[in-house]
């Protein structure tokens, strides 16, 4: 008997559709592309030629409507991200969707109340870094009690500066650098502590190189703190200055030990002995560095949606994580702590 297959639609082929396509298309064994969606031509050019999904749509509506479709692949702006969302739950598809869920709050809960009315689909919100192997086995350690109690986390997602500055077209609907990046530290934040409840938020910012982000009320270099209700804080920078490359970083203090992940951001194990002394090179972006989580999370999604496992993290988890970048933001552009 052949095992059954997820029938999906990618929606949305820009910087990161392109590789998740890739990844449903070649390397998620239960996972068939039966259709794309994208307002642009050239993507969907793209997807017939180098995919062979030959079934494109300019529109969403007319892509839900394919027949036989089980799933959507949401890797959109994320202002589209909600309504998307809700329409593919509608139409009754497994839907998911990169982070971060929404940069609203009330959206973020709509489509909570519109996922609990369709309790038979999988929501997935993309949270990559919950895939990767070394934060998987960071989170089965603390869990295991190796570090005693977890009590402080210190998380960083710094960008290599790119000074073509191509970036800055994401910066009018981003949500800034809070709910773009440090979307990511929060939600391992909140997993590694055990999901403590926020009680206070500071944070501030500056403009190191790209002035143009003032525009938006946006920085180049963001930091911001967060104390939890169970006396446990958090401390997350964002960068998209770094002149070495990509570099996430995570520690997490416990009343037994410290865990740090990813301190030495390298690319491999190649160790260069040269007249600069002794050195690695380092991962230039966040799919470099990410690549294995990517491939796993989909075959999570895919597996979970044919009813195979259950998924290791929830959409209320998504909501919290932007309602704490979304304080973090006001607490940055107002200049003051902001409480829950
Ligand atoms: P992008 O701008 O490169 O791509 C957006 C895509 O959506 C384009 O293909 C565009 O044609 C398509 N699109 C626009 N309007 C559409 C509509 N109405 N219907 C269907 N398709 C539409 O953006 P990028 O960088 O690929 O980001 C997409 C999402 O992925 C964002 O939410 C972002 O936050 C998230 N992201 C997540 C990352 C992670 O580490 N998990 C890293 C980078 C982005």
């Amino acid at each position: 008997m052949s095992s059954p297959t997820l029938k999906v639609g990618i929606v949305g082929l820009g910087r990161l559709g392109q590789r998740h396509a890739i990844n449903l298309a070649q390397r998620v064994p239960n996972a068939e592309v039966v259709a794309a969606c994208s307002p642009v031509p050239a993507e969907l050019d793209w997807a017939a030629s180098q995919l062979g999904i030959t079934t494109g749509y300019a529109d969403y509506d007319a892509l839900l409507a394919h027949p036989g479709l089980d799933a959507v692949f949401l890797v959109t702006p994320t202002s589209l991200h909600a309504d998307q969302i809700i329409a593919a739950l509608r139409a009754g598809k497994h839907v998911f969707c990169e982070k971060p869920l929404s940069l609203d709050l009330a959206d973020c809960l709509k489509v909570e109340a519109e996922a609990a009315r369709h309790p038979q689909l999988t929501i997935m919100i993309g949270f990559v870094r919950r895939f990767d192997a070394s934060y998987h086995d960071a989170q089965q350690k603390i869990a295991q009690g190796l570090i005693g109690k977890p009590y402080l986390v210190r998380s960083q997602t710094c960008d290599q500066n790119d000074p073509s500055g191509a970036f800055m077209r994401f910066a009018p609907t981003s949500g800034g650098i809070f709910l773009d990046c440090s979307v990511h530290d929060i939600d391992l934040a909140r997993w590694l502590l055990g999901n403590p409840a926020p009680k206070r938020v500071y944070a501030s910012g500056t403009n190191a190189i790209h002035t143009g982000l003032q525009a938006f009320g946006d920085v180049d270099n963001g930091l911001a703190t967060v104390e939890f209700s169970d006396g446990s804080m958090a401390s997350f920078m964002a960068s998209r200055t770094m002149a070495h490359g990509h570099e996430t970083l995570t520690e997490v203090f416990g009343t037994g030990g410290r865990l740090a992940v990813g301190s030495n951001p390298r690319l491999n194990r190649v160790e260069i002995s040269d007249a600069h002394g002794v050195r690695n090179e380092c991962t230039p972006d966040f799919y470099a560095r990410f690549t294995d989580a990517f491939l796993i999370e989909a075959q999570e999604f895919t597996d979970a949606a044919l009813g195979r496992r259950t998924l290791s993290l929830t959409l209320h988890d998504a909501t919290e994580a932007t309602r704490i970048g979304l304080a973090m933001t006001q607490a940055m552009r107002e200049a003051r702590p902001v409480e829950f």
